[in-house]
């Protein structure tokens, strides 16, 4: 079913980025000058997209959400997130107002995002009402219990699952009210779909999308910026 209607952007930034071990919490980190959250916030803003965007941050961030000062078309003031990722995007979608149809769900870690793949997913959720970026897993994946191999899945349908999921907003509501109902917390936002029984759709992502989680993470997305740049000075 089709579903232009308006769309908001929850970046979720209210983790502590334990994995990356850095002083700072994770979506403020710098890369390239920027933080994670700021790069995140400009892209979904420069796709003019969204009516919304709205970051999702730890309430003990607030001043330092405040000191970077951001002003991109479109962006609400924060909400406060919680201890689960799933009690921050819960958090984000109590406070999208009623006109927003559909949910773009964004780690501000995956400050990489390209605004193709973005336009992508976003045209698959027009079109099925729910859709994610993801990639097809390299390694071949192993299913592993108390150490021992147990299964492994064909590799040719296996996928990394990324962000943006973006998901028609009545759908992710009622979605989240029944695994907040079961105690069920999902790894990602879709999973809460797939268990409602809506298809969900994969869209391969053209462009690296990493999600920054240790620090050699960030080395590598300092290389990607880089690539990416030098790309843009030879092109232009
Ligand atoms: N996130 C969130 N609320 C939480 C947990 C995570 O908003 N309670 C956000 C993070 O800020 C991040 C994204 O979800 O942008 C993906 O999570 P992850 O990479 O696991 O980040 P952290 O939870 O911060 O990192 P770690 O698990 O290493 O502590
Ligand atoms: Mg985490």
């Amino acid at each position: 079913m089709a579903r232009p209607g308006p769309a908001a952007a929850l970046v979720l930034a209210a983790g502590r980025g334990e994995r990356l071990g850095h002083a700072l919490p994770k979506a403020f980190v710098e890369l390239g000058g920027r933080s994670l959250l700021e790069r995140s916030i400009s892209i979904l803003a420069e796709s003019g997209l969204f009516e919304l965007i709205l970051p999702v941050i730890a309430e003990r961030d607030r001043d330092r959400y405040e000191a970077l000062g951001l002003s991109e078309g479109g962006l609400a003031p924060p909400v406060f997130g919680g201890d689960e990722r799933q009690d921050s995007v819960r958090a984000g979608l109590e406070a999208l107002p009623a006109s927003i149809e559909r949910v773009a769900i964004h780690d501000a870690a995956r400050c990489l995002l390209s605004g193709s793949d973005l336009e992508a997913v976003m045209e698959a959720s027009r079109r099925t009402g729910a859709a994610l970026l993801g990639e097809r897993t390299r390694d071949t994946i192993k299913r592993v219990v108390e150490g021992r191999v147990i299964e492994t899945p064909d590799r040719r349908e296996c996928w990394s699952a990324q962000t943006p999921q973006v998901v028609r907003v009545d759908w992710m509501k009622a979605a989240m009210a029944a695994a907040t109902r079961n105690g069920r917390l999902g790894t990602d936002d879709v999973q809460l779909i797939e268990w409602e029984g809506h298809a969900v759709s994969m869209i391969e992502a053209t462009h690296p999308n990493p999600k920054v989680t240790r620090p050699e993470d960030l080395l590598l997305a300092e290389a990607l910026l880089a690539a990416r740049d030098e790309q843009v000075r030879t092109e232009s």
